[in-house]
């Protein structure tokens, strides 16, 4: 495996008509994130190329978000990409993505991007489309592999991909898990023990929520908030628990497939978490 700092020597090594899948993080990588590398792999086979590639988008944060903070560990990160089968690390610093102000953008569309996610951290989508469509023009893949765990920012790309007419299949890994049923996030490394034993009421009030519609009740806002006052008897500050349909997260209808998508901060963490119903 070998780590390029640099768009040029990047693009070079993957000249070729080998076909090559594409895993964008911001390191600090975890077994999700592994799991996304070895799915890039089987897309390919062995004679594709597979190239992850870490950088915090500053972008994608808020002036008051984690962004100094947000962990940097790339000997580790690259150790674990080696031992997933990884060609390629696209590791370049801020200079080499951003050398000049970005002033083009790419802006999704608000009905998506401007609900959820995207209301509650506004020009987070803006981001993170913009560094996707620039990873995805120095990569030129075949193929990127997006996890389920950010349901809405996978929604995204996906029609990104689709209206800008890229020539990039856009696979969906799951959410990967520990055993107590926390999903895994770079950001829970912010957690206390105690915070961490917390945690776990997130994927659990998503779970009830979705037993209580599937038992027949039908008051979304009740439902809703519920769930919310959940959380915050157990010392969360939740931004929003939500019952969507999948297909474009409007309002949950009845005979449609449906997901619980939920945020909320724990002491100064902010988790997110979501389960197809
Ligand atoms: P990051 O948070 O590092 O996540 C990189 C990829 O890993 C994303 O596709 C995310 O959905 C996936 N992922 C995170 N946790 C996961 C888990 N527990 N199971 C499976 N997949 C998981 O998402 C970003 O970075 C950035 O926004 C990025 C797309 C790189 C643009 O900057």
């Amino acid at each position: 495996m070998k780590i390029h700092h640099d768009i040029a020597g990047l693009r070079a090594a993957l000249a070729g008509d080998r076909p090559v899948a594409f895993v964008p993080t911001m390191g600090n990588l975890h077994d999700g994130h592994l799991a996304l590398v070895r799915q890039a792999r089987a897309a390919v086979g062995p004679d594709g190329l597979v190239v992850a590639s870490i950088f915090v988008n500053r972008l994608q944060f808020a002036p008051h978000e984690d962004f100094d903070r947000y962990p940097r560990t790339l000997p580790r990160d690259a150790g674990l990409l080696a031992g997933a089968s990884c060609d390629f690390v696209f590791a370049p610093d801020e200079q080499e993505m951003y050398p000049e102000p970005q002033g083009y953008k790419v802006h999704p569309p608000a009905a998506l991007a401007d609900i959820l996610e995207g209301h509650f951290r506004p020009g987070f989508f803006v981001g993170v489309c913009t560094v996707v469509a620039k990873l995805f023009q120095i990569v030129q893949p075949d193929v990127a592999v997006f996890g389920k765990k950010d349901y809405q920012q996978l929604m995204v790309i996906r029609r990104m991909v689709d209206q800008l007419a890229m020539p990039i299949r856009i696979l969906a890994g799951e959410t990967e898990r520990n055993a107590d049923g926390l999903a895994l996030s770079s950001r829970n490394g912010y957690l206390s023990d105690e915070h961490k034993r917390d945690a776990l009421l997130l994927s659990r009030t998503l779970r009830a929520l979705i037993a209580r519609w599937q038992a027949g009740e039908r008051d979304l806002d009740r439902l809703e908030a519920d769930a919310m006052q959940a959380l915050r008897d157990a010392g969360w500050a939740p931004d929003y628990v939500t019952l969507r349909r999948r297909h474009d997260l409007g309002p949950a209808r009845d005979g449609e497939p449906l997901i619980a998508l939920a945020a909320a901060r724990i002491g100064q963490t902010r988790l997110i978490d979501n389960l197809e119903a």
